[in-house]
C-alpha cells in the first residue's frame, strides 16, 4: 500500500490508473479507524480496481471551541487497518498543502446546512463541502463512500455534487454499530466507562421511534416526544436535538411520511455524539 502527501503526486497517480482503464473509488475520513470506516474501504475495494483512503484531520470543519486538536490520532495503526482491508493507496497531505496560505475559496451549500448539526456547529458543513470538493478535484475517482452515521453530510454532499456537476458517484453505506448498538464514531474514545453505557441510550430512543412507526404512529411531535423521553432517562446524556425531517429537504416534519429522517445529537461527557434512523413510511 502507498502512502502519498503530496496533492499533484495523487492526482498524477489517480490519472494513470483511470488511464489505464481502472476504477477508482475513494474513502474520505479523517483517521483514527475503527469499524464503520473499515466497511467503507471494504465497498470500495468490492466495486473498484483502484481504491483509495484519504485520512486528513480537517481544520476548517472545526469550530473554535472544537476538538480539533485533541481529535484521536494513530497513523500507524490507521496504515495496518487500511492494509487489511485491501486499500490500494492513503492519501495523508500535511494542514499547508492543502491550505495554501491565505486561503480564500470555500464551497457553502445553502439550506441543508442551516438545521439539525449546522445549528450549532457555524462553519462546520462549509468545511467539509471544501475539503471534499477539494479531495474530489486531488483524487479524481469514480465512486466515493461516506457513512450514513452523518445523514446531512452524505445529504450535503449529494447536493454539492448535483449542484457542482461533479463527475463521482456517492456510494452511501449503513451505520456500523457496536453490539449494544452504539454507533461507531472516532469520538467514542473520549467516553469514561459510565458514559460509554449511557451513550446506549442514544440507540435506543431511536429504535423506540422506529417501533411506533411501525405501529402505525404518523405524528412526528409524538414520535419525537418518546425519543426525548428515552434519552431522559439517562442523566449523563444532555440531548442538543432531536428532530424529524424529510430526507430531500432535511426540513421539519409534522406527519412522518415519504422518507423521513429521526436524528439526534446530544452531549455526553466531553463527546459530542449523534445518530440517526432513516425511515420509508
Ligand atoms: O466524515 C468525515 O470523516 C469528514 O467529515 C470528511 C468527510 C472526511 C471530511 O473531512
Amino acid at each position: 500500500m502507498r502512502i502519498v502527501t503530496v496533492p499533484w503526486e495523487m492526482t498524477r497517480l489517480v490519472t494513470e490508473r483511470r488511464e489505464a482503464g481502472q476504477s477508482v473509488g475513494l474513502v474520505p475520513t479523517m483517521g483514527f479507524f475503527h469499524a464503520g470506516h473499515v466497511s467503507l474501504m471494504r465497498a470500495a475495494r468490492e466495486e473498484n480496481d483502484f481504491v483509495v483512503v484519504s485520512l486528513f484531520v480537517n481544520p476548517i470543519q472545526f469550530g473554535p471551541r472544537e476538538d480539533f486538536k485533541e481529535y484521536p490520532r494513530d497513523l500507524q495503526r490507521d496504515v495496518e487497518i487500511a492494509a487489511q482491508a485491501g486499500v490500494d493507496c492513503i492519501f495523508h497531505p500535511r494542514v499547508e498543502d492543502m491550505y495554501p496560505q491565505p486561503y480564500l475559496t470555500f464551497v457553502e451549500v445553502e439550506g441543508i446546512t442551516e438545521g439539525l448539526c449546522g445549528a450549532s456547529r457555524p462553519g462546520h458543513f462549509r468545511g467539509v463541502a471544501t475539503v471534499v470538493a477539494k479531495l474530489f478535484h486531488i483524487i479524481p475517482a469514480h465512486r466515493a463512500y461516506f457513512g450514513l452515521k452523518d445523514a446531512q453530510q452524505v445529504r450535503v454532499i449529494q447536493k454539492m455534487v448535483e449542484d457542482l456537476n461533479f463527475d463521482i458517484q456517492i456510494v452511501t453505506c449503513p451505520t456500523v454499530r457496536e453490539e449494544d448498538g452504539l454507533a461507531m464514531s472516532s469520538r467514542n474514545v473520549y467516553l469514561k466507562p459510565e458514559e460509554r453505557r449511557a451513550a446506549t441510550v442514544l440507540y435506543r430512543s431511536l429504535r423506540r421511534a422506529e417501533e411506533m412507526v411501525r405501529g402505525g404512529e404518523r405524528e412526528a411531535r409524538e414520535v419525537l416526544a418518546a425519543v426525548r423521553e428515552t434519552l431522559e432517562t439517562e442523566p449523563l446524556v444532555e440531548p442538543e436535538y432531536v428532530e424529524a425531517v424529510d430526507w430531500e429537504g432535511l426540513r421539519p416534519v409534522e406527519r412522518l411520511q415519504g422518507k423521513v429522517l429521526i436524528a439526534l445529537a446530544a452531549r455526553v461527557g466531553k463527546a459530542r455524539l449523534i445518530d440517526n434512523v432513516l425511515l420509508e413510511v
